[in-house]
């Protein structure tokens, strides 16, 4: 390799990959373990980021909720920051090769892999009527996602972290095989707020499907909900607010704030030294408010002309899918398949 090609490879640009799945309500977890930061990767990086279709019919959905699911997170996305000039927001549905990756991966994939996935375990014991085999497919089909666009980064909350370990081993198994074909990704997690708790239950991740209870903020919660809900969340019978492991409550209250504020949890300890509960749940509950509400009046703009919405949608897939064949071919190419 010559100088030049050196001090090219140096340079080049990464790239990050993310997704979100539309099961369900955005919560305040998505965001501070993972949205709030996709609109600014764009600046440093190429960015792709999917609402991921496909993996949301892994449990049971209504067809209109489905659609309306993607269309408030296509728009929510946008919201947030991401820029569909500069970055490539998409449906995964839209893009075919992530199905067609996918059915290739699932051969390079080992059964006892996919069986030790937590998230499997968890949803199977959730659903236990429901346990198929698309529940177990679903980390191939994310490693297909991250896979296609060669991504070195992929930002996620803590609980993806170990689908995006399954998904090195793949690729490595694969390049192994072969020759390289893919580069292995590294998950990345925030420093604050890689896991957000439920505000009832400070010992369960706040989630998605916890239905339209006290512990989960939802991302359009208005302001008189997001309070009520801060106002109600689980403390101790102690009066210090202190992060520490038993207070479970405190401290999740304490690293939303610290999330929402861009500052360290020291800090936020710091602030309310000499606050009380009562004082420190409704402060959290004002930032999360402040931060959330430019977010929702970007989004009623955009949800207000679908057409415009249905268009960046559709650039969006076409510039995904480019690249996404890219490495598609490669890969069939590799495996011995006939192109014609
Ligand atoms: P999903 O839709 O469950 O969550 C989207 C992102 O939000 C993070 N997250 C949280 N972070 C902190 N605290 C919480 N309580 C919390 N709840 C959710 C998740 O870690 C995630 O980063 N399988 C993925 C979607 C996906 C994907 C991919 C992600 C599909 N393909 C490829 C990365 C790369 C999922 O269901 O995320």
């Amino acid at each position: 390799m010559n100088e030049q090609n050196v001090q090219q490879n140096a340079e080049k640009r990464k790239r990050v990959f993310s997704a979100i799945k539309p099961s369900g309500n955005p919560t305040l977890g998505n965001y501070l373990g993972a949205m709030k930061y996709w609109g600014d990767m764009g600046k440093a990086a190429d960015a792709l980021f999917a609402v991921a279709d496909l993996h949301a019919i892994t449990v049971a959905i209504e067809p209109k909720d489905l659609r309306e699911n993607c269309k408030r997170l296509f728009a929510l996305l946008i919201a947030v920051g991401i820029d569909t000039e500069r970055d490539i927001l998409f449906l995964q549905s839209h893009v075919p090769a992530h199905a067609e990756l996918s059915w290739l991966l699932n051969n390079y994939t080992m059964f006892g892999e996919a069986s030790r996935m937590t998230q499997f375990k968890d949803k199977s014991k959730k659903a236990p009527d429901n346990i198929n085999v698309g529940l177990f497919d679903y980390p191939v089909l994310m490693a297909a996602d991250i896979l296609l666009y060669q991504a070195d980064i992929v930002p996620v909350g803590e609980d993806q972290l170990q689908h995006v370990e399954l998904c090195r081993t793949i690729a490595n198994r694969f390049n192994n095989r072969y020759s390289p074909t893919f580069t292995v990704p590294v998950g990345k997690v925030p420093t604050y707020g890689a896991r957000i708790y439920s505000l009832s239950d400070p010992t369960a991740k706040m989630g998605k499907s916890e239905g339209e209870g006290d512990g989960t903020v939802f991302l359009l919660d208005t302001p008189d909900v997001i309070m009520r809900k801060f106002k109600r969340a689980v403390t101790d019978c102690d009066t210090c607010v202190k992060a520490s492991e038993d207070k479970p409550g405190i401290t999740n209250l304490l690293t939303i704030y610290a999330a929402v504020n861009d500052i360290t949890v020291e800090q936020a300890e710091k602030e309310f030294e000499h606050s009380s509960y009562a004082e420190f749940k409704t402060r959290v509950g004002e930032a999360t408010v402040e931060a959330l509400r430019p977010i929702r009046e970007k989004y009623e703009k955009l949800r207000s002309d679908d057409n415009a919405l249905c268009e960046l949608m559709k650039s969006g897939a076409s510039k995904a899918a480019y690249l996404a064949r890219k490495t598609l071919e490669k890969v069939y190419k590799k495996i011995g398949f006939v192109r014609i």
